[in-house]
């Protein structure tokens, strides 16, 4: 496995790939991988000539009072998880190197950046347009894997992709969870081991609805109320919000029908998390 730094050695390479009519697989991660990345980069591994991963901590994606800076970094153990799963080149610039000392131009991520994460997150997504657009930039890949953990992340980048007249395919990959269903996150070891406990209660809620949804239940409204009481009745969870939305669009639904995504996301003691599910209703 080769580890590029500069982003026009990266770019250099990039080209040279294209001239050669090589097929590469981009997996864009902030690092402190877990089996939900490793995921991500053994299907780009089986299914391109060349396996990129990319670890950077994207500034432009952190609130002012987010935890940019306390992120968890952990590359020695990325790089030898990174190389165990098919990659070829890991690619971690530096902010200086990524961000010019003129940097000034970003993307704007649109209606759907503004709804839940964003809501939450002001300038988020628009933060993460633009890293992976300049991402995409240096890396040129044939392929894009993302994970459906950030489902909100991967509708967003799919439309820029589009909009934006892209030259490549996206793939969206399944959630991975530990054994007891809890969502694979870089964020979850800022737990304490109550919290992790706590914690399980986003897919159990999650898995509830859906369970609900089988029986016979198809209002959005009655779905969202029992979750939204299970977990005020829980001390030390804050529920941010439970949305039931068409899958595709991620338009609001009244009653369930079709493709359809159910998403939450809770505070569990100062840890922001974020999970969801994605279902067929008849
Ligand atoms: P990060 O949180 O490191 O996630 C990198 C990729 O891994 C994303 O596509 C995410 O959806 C996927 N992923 C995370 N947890 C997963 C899980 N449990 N199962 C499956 N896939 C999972 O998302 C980001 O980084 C950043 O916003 C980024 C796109 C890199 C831009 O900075």
């Amino acid at each position: 496995m080769r580890i590029v730094k500069s982003t026009k050695q990266m770019q250099k390479l990039a080209l040279q790939w294209r001239q050669q009519g090589k097929s590469v697989g981009f997996v864009p991660t902030m690092g402190a991988l877990h089996d939900g990345h490793l995921s991500l980069i053994c299907k780009a591994h089986q299914k391109n000539d060349i396996t990129v991963v990319s670890v950077f901590v994207n500034p432009l994606q952190f609130g002012p009072k987010e935890d940019f800076n306390k992120y968890p970094r952990t590359l020695l153990q990325d790089k030898k998880l990174c190389e165990q799963s098919g990659c070829d080149v890991l690619f971690i610039p530096s902010v200086d190197d990524f961000y010019g000392d003129d940097f000034q131009t970003t993307v704007t991520a649109g209606a759907l950046g503004e709804l839940l994460e964003g809501a939450s997150r002001p300038g988020h997504f628009d933060g993460v347009c633009t890293v992976v657009l300049k991402l995409l930039q240096q890396t040129l890949p044939t392929v894009l894997y993302l994970g459906q953990k950030d489902y909100q992340q991967a509708c967003i980048l799919k439309q820029m992709v589009s909009d934006l007249n892209l030259p490549l395919k996206v793939q969206v990959l399944p959630i991975v969870r530990e054994k007891d269903g809890l969502a694979m996150s870089s964020r979850n070891r800022y737990l304490s081991s109550h919290q992790r406990e706590q914690a399980l209660l986003l897919h159990k809620t999650l898995k509830e609805m859906r369970r609900r949804l089988v029986l016979g239940e198809r209002q959005a409204a009655v779905l969202k109320r029992r979750t939204k009481a299970q977990i005020s009745a829980t001390q030390g969870i804050q529920l941010d919000y439970v949305e039931c939305l068409d899958a595709s669009s991620m338009a609001p639904l009244k009653r369930l029908k079709g493709a359809v995504v159910i998403l939450i996301a809770a505070k569990v003691g100062k840890t922001r998390l974020i999970d969801n599910i994605r279902l067929n209703v008849p």
